[in-house]
């Protein structure tokens, strides 16, 4: 079949299966750079928990005197007289408050920090978190774990035991009264240091990758693209297609007997343009056509 298309066909086929692996190219482009965006926006929203449980931390634990239906757990209770208590709230409580806030806004980032051993039911995991702890736990390189689902991005990133952490999560001997008080001496203890304790998991709406099309729809990216073809094709047709042409009718004349044929090329010695050469070859042939001719009249 390709021995019967014109070059002009062929050239635009070379053309449309060049413009398939670009944009198949970009396509995959744009997948990777909707993971990046993802992955960074779900990064910084981890890195925002870690900062808030780092200040909770460095401070003990925040104080409140107030107690609201909907966070009315405490760690422990001072009593700063005239009737006037003030309810402590540990990282990890205070964490979990803030996520059921930003849960409930309209922000575009969920978050919770969990474990494959809870302390509170409430932090329980779901089966990408656990997932994503086996992973963290078997190989401690690991530094984040992501998946998608349905319209979801999923992000974990681990929460590893340090020296602080063992008061709390090391031997239930040396933990603070109220944390056995409220939570018992058998949840989440016995940690070392370097333990994968849990992880902090975020969640994003995400978008396909059909969604994310439109993006390449755009003036810039079409009208490159038709100016691509359009300089493709000025291209072949005016410096080959049309040319070569010009040629086939120039050499048919010749042969026919109209040696007056003009041939209008720029000469080898300052061209490297192939069609120049095959019109300079063509040149010559005319010229020894005349010679023959000119001997044949003369005799
Ligand atoms: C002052 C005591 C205390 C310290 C110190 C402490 N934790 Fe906790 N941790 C708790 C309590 C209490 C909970 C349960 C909070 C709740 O009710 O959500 C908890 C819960 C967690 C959870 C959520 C899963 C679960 O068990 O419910 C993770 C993960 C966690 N802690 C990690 C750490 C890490 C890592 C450190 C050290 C950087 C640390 N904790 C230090 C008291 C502590």
């Amino acid at each position: 079949m390709a021995k019967k298309m014109s070059l002009r066909s062929k050239a635009i086929v070379v053309f449309f299966v060049t413009l398939l692996l670009i944009l198949a190219s970009l396509f995959a482009g744009l997948g990777k750079l909707r993971d990046q965006v993802l992955r960074n926006e779900a990064q910084a929203v981890s890195d925002q928990v870690v900062s808030f449980r780092a200040w909770v931390a460095g401070t003990g634990m925040v104080w409140v005197n107030k107690l609201t239906p909907q966070f009315d757990e405490y760690l422990a209770v001072h009593d700063a007289g005239d009737s006037n208590f003030f309810y402590g709230k540990n990282p990890a409580l205070a964490t979990r408050e803030l996520s059921t806030i930003a849960n409930k806004t309209s922000t575009r980032a969920s978050f919770s920090v969990t474990s494959d051993n809870v302390r509170q039911q409430a932090n329980a995991p779901d089966s990408f978190e656990k997932k994503a702890i086996a992973e963290f736990t078997t190989d401690k390189t690991v530094p984040f774990v992501e998946a998608y689902e349905a319209k979801t991005y999923r992000y974990a990133r681990p929460l590893i035991v340090k020296e602080g952490c063992l008061k709390c999560h090391g031997d239930p001997k040396d933990a603070p009264a109220a944390v056995i008080k409220k939570y018992g001496g058998q949840k989440a203890f016995h940690y070392k240091v370097g333990d994968v304790r849990g992880i902090i998991s975020v969640k994003l709406p995400s978008i396909t990758l059909v969604e994310a099309l439109p993006t390449l729809i755009n003036p810039w990216s079409v009208g490159g693209l038709v100016l691509a073809f359009l300089i493709n094709f000025l291209f072949t047709t005016r410096f080959i297609l049309n040319r070569l042409h010009k040629l086939t009718e120039d050499t048919k004349a010749i042969v026919s007997g109209k040696l007056d044929t003009p041939l209008i090329y720029t000469p080898p010695t300052e061209s490297n343009d192939e069609v120049d050469h095959v019109y300079h070859s063509v040149d010559l042939l005319k010229r020894s056509m005349e010679l023959v001719v000119r001997k044949i009249k003369r005799k």
